[in-house]
């Protein structure tokens, strides 16, 4: 059975996050520069795009730019830069194709114009797409968006639109970029690397982690595919015991 079809369609992970790394170490490996594996990166963010539309994900965020990324030498923060606006202007047609909605969090103000300008425009003409909703995390820093939320609420507690007592989970959540989303269920990050480097620490409180041994350009639609098989093949305990959620 093609692997595909072994994917059970009503167990799927409603959002997966992507963190997207490796592309300068496999660059390095063919003695390249590291833009070349951010180049290559670019074919594995289609791959992925389209896997997860495949299979019916409702919502694929990507780590595209954190806010630490600014701190690359500029060189390589241009080429970034450059890369992305170019995508955007290739992709745009494959979003309406495959009627896919585009959502961007992060700091974008910190982004060229051109670039910014680029995103709203995919953003407008993709916004009644209703398949997929793909969210790229650009200028992102899950700190700073817990810092946002925090001052939003504090906000509404001094204007006395809240009260404290009335301070929940879903508050916090409402109050984040990703208000309108569901949280995470399935996180992957390639290369190697087991961290979460401040990557939406709220939204994974209950995500299945999944650390790969491939570098970001060799990623395709099968590592989707295995990984969400293996996501259906662990148990999601929410804290609860095993004979419970049975
Ligand atoms: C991590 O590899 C990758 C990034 C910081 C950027 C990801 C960007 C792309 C895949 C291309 C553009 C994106 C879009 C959405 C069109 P790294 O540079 O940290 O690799 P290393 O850990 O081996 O140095």
């Amino acid at each position: 059975m093609e692997l595909k079809e072994q994917i059970y369609k009503d167990n799927l992970p409603k959002h997966v996050a992507i963190i997207m790394d490796g592309n300068g170490r496999w660059a390095k490996k063919q003695g390249k520069l590291r833009v070349f594996g951010h180049r290559k990166g670019v074919k594995a963010v289609r791959e992925a795009i389209e896997g997860a539309a495949e299979i019916g994900v409702e919502f694929l965020t990507l780590y595209a730019f954190s806010t630490e990324n600014w701190n690359r030498p500029k060189f390589e923060v241009d080429a970034l830069m450059s890369l992305l606006l170019s995508s955007l202007k290739d992709e745009l047609k494959t979003l309406q194709e495959n009627n896919i909605k585009l959502k961007v969090i992060g700091d974008i103000s910190k982004l060229p114009q051109k670039n910014q300008k680029e995103l709203q425009q995919v953003i407008d003409k993709t916004k009644d797409n209703s398949r997929m909703t793909l969210v790229l995390a650009l200028s992102y820093g899950s700190k700073v968006e817990i810092i946002d939320a925090v001052k939003a609420i504090s906000e509404k507690v001094k204007n006395d639109e809240l009260d404290i007592s009335e301070i929940t989970e879903d508050t916090i959540s409402n109050n984040l970029y990703t208000s309108e989303m569901p949280d995470v269920d399935l996180l992957i990050r390639t290369s190697g690397e087991t961290r979460i480097s401040n990557f939406l620490l709220w939204q994974i409180a209950y995500a299945e982690l999944f650390f790969l041994e491939k570098l970001w350009p060799d990623f395709d639609r099968t590592d989707l595919f295995n990984t969400i098989l293996d996501y259906q093949n662990r148990e999601r305990r929410f804290g609860k015991t095993s004979d419970q959620v049975k």
